[in-house]
């Protein structure tokens, strides 16, 4: 997700800094968004030039002191509460002047983010959809501390810098759409687990008779298992609505580190593509 953000954002003409774990990761970022815009430039959707212009923009570090002076920050790191709540309260006192601090997060409260930095109020949520550069959807969430004023450039930013379209959540487990999308997946996984049909059918299922543009197991492959099951366990969490447990079959594959598509294996074999 962060490396398609980072391309929408260098697209719009942001210059952006990508902050990663470690050289091969960025390496690997940067190679993701070539990959991602050499596609665009066949389906017709981004020109030669601003493919090149794009990538002028993009600067790789693994040093997070790189992001001195920056206008905003948008935080895409691994779904760990702790993790992303050390990460603010660095980011807080990095860029005390920034517009927003917003967290890509499909699993942790935003509150939760901001609680423990000196100025909760400039955090907030804008959460994108996979893959970034396609779907047009970013859901706004407001944490119960966010202002007022923080929202409205983060807004500003994702419809008119960025072309996306905003809906506004409430800072609820799953915002709005993985508050639906995900106890679908769950259903699809558990019927997959109980041998009620066959992956590919369940999926075929889907697209063949509700026009979906993929199957859910599909779907679950693409977003990463280990998201799926970090969104299932704050949705129970908050919720305890059963159709929210993650099956055993998702905690094994996780477990296992049959994580989907990033790992080259998940409901399907990815490792050849
Ligand atoms: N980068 C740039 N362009 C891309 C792209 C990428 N990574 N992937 C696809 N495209 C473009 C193609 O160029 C093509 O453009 P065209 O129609 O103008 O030629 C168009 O998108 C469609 O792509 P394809 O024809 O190759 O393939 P599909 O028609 O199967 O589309 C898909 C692929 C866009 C991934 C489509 O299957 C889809 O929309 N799937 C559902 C995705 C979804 O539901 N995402 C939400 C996940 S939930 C989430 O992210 C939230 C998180 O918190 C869990």
């Amino acid at each position: 997700m962060g490396s398609g953000i980072a391309e929408v954002c260098a697209r719009s003409g942001v210059d952006v800094t990508v902050i990663e774990v470690d050289p091969d990761r960025a390496t690997a970022s940067r190679a993701a968004i070539e990959k991602s815009l050499d596609r665009g430039v066949r389906g017709g959707h981004v020109s030669e030039e601003d493919r090149a212009a794009a990538l002028d923009r993009l600067v790789f570090s693994t040093s997070l002191e790189d992001l001195e002076g920056a206008d905003a920050a948008i935080e895409a790191i691994i779904e760990d509460e702790t993790a992303k709540r050390d990460l603010f309260r660095k980011l807080v006192d990095l860029l005390p002047d920034a517009q927003f601090l917003a967290s890509n997060t499909s699993s942790v409260p935003i509150m939760k983010l901001g609680a423990g930095t000196s100025q909760p109020h400039k955090v907030i949520g804008l959460h994108f959809f996979n893959p970034v550069p396609v779907l047009p959807l970013v859901e706004i969430v407001h944490s119960i501390m966010t202002a007022d004023e923080t929202a409205e450039r983060a807004r500003e930013f994702a419809e008119q810098t960025l072309g996306k379209q905003c809906i506004d959540s409430q800072d609820r487990a799953g915002f709005v759409v993985n508050a639906l999308l995900i106890p679908y997946l769950l259903s699809a996984v558990r019927m997959y687990e109980s041998g009620f049909a066959s992956r590919e059918d369940i999926d075929r299922g889907m697209v063949l008779g509700c026009a979906h543009p993929m199957g859910p197991l599909r779907l679950s492959d693409l977003i990463g298992l280990d998201t799926l099951l970090a969104v299932s366990e704050s949705l129970y969490e908050e919720f305890r609505d059963p159709a929210s447990v993650a099956p055993a079959l998702l905690n094994r594959m996780v477990e296992a580190g049959l994580l989907g598509r990033k790992s080259g294996r998940g409901f399907y074999d990815y490792s050849k593509n």
